[in-house]
């Protein structure tokens, strides 16, 4: 009997962290997940075993998703039927340094931005010349509550980046859903991942505090999210951004 065929998914830094726990996740609902990564192999293949242990199927993918040339060699890896049916573009492919903006020199702001932007650019372009075609797809960005205003200080250049994220989306949205296509965006808070760990346990304990759910997210948490807005219990949800954050965005206690 022939096996079923899988619909084909793509997460952008899906070797570690939020994406991670997305590829995981994406795979368990029956994708065939394409998990990209950009220098790290060991974490991506580490991922690909996992999923391949539990039955499903996935492939590392090598690409910096700023460069345009690999987020076309990405997409037609992740596709390679031709047909792609979910884009999770979640790569931290902005690095930056909290920085106040009194001493922030102009290129690091600039870099921050542009970088944030580029990381999701040609591949959202792509993405949806494909599913333009077919007539059908999901495209999940993964933003920030920082987007809204500083949680703490330094936090200028990393909330302009996923606010300008945001509003991409929101533009992209209304041009892809009469094709077919869903664009929406998960901002979470605080996660614990590689990439917080330098963050204090007495923030990290302030935080969970603090937020009506009272605790700080997993990446599971924001992984059952982007699961949730990519499959078809959202199939009319388009152009929303969706705090996961445990309330703390809400709340004024
Ligand atoms: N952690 C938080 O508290 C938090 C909160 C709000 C939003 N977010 C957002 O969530 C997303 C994921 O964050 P995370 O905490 O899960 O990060 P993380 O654990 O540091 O993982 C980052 C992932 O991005 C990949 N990556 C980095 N640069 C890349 C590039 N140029 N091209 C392709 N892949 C690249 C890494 O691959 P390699 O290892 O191979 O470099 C890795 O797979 C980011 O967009 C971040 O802004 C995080």
């Amino acid at each position: 009997m022939a096996s079923p065929v899988r619909p084909n998914a793509l997460v952008t830094g899906g070797s570690r962290g939020i994406g991670a726990a997305t590829s995981l996740r994406l795979a368990a609902a029956g994708f065939r997940v394409a998990v990209n990564y950009h220098s790290n192999r060991a974490a991506a293949d580490e991922v690909v075993a996992k999923i391949e242990a539990d039955g499903g199927s996935a492939i590392a993918v090598r690409g910096d998703v700023r460069a345009a040339d690999d987020a076309a060699a990405l997409i037609e890896q992740a596709a390679p039927d031709g047909r792609l049916d979910a884009l999770v573009c979640n790569a931290a492919a902005a690095s930056f340094v909290p920085t106040p903006l009194g001493s922030l020199p102009w290129s690091d702001f600039h870099a921050k931005v542009a970088d944030e932007l580029a990381g999701v650019y040609s591949l959202a372009q792509r993405a949806l010349g494909l599913m333009a075609e077919q007539q059908h797809g999901s495209i999940v960005f993964v933003s920030s509550t920082v987007a809204d205003g500083p949680p703490a200080p330094g936090m200028a250049a990393h909330g302009t980046a996923k606010a300008a994220l945001n509003t991409f989306a929101r533009f992209l949205a209304c041009e892809a859903g009469p094709l077919g296509v869903r664009v929406n965006v998960v901002a979470p808070g605080f996660v614990r991942t590689e990439a917080s760990a330098g963050i204090p346990e007495a923030l990290q304990r302030h935080l969970a505090d603090r937020a009506p759910l009272r605790r700080v997210a997993e990446a599971e948490d924001v992984a059952r999210a982007i699961a949730m807005l990519i499959g078809d219990d959202a199939g009319f949800v388009t152009g929303a951004v969706v705090p996961v954050d445990g309330g703390s965005t809400v709340s004024r206690m």
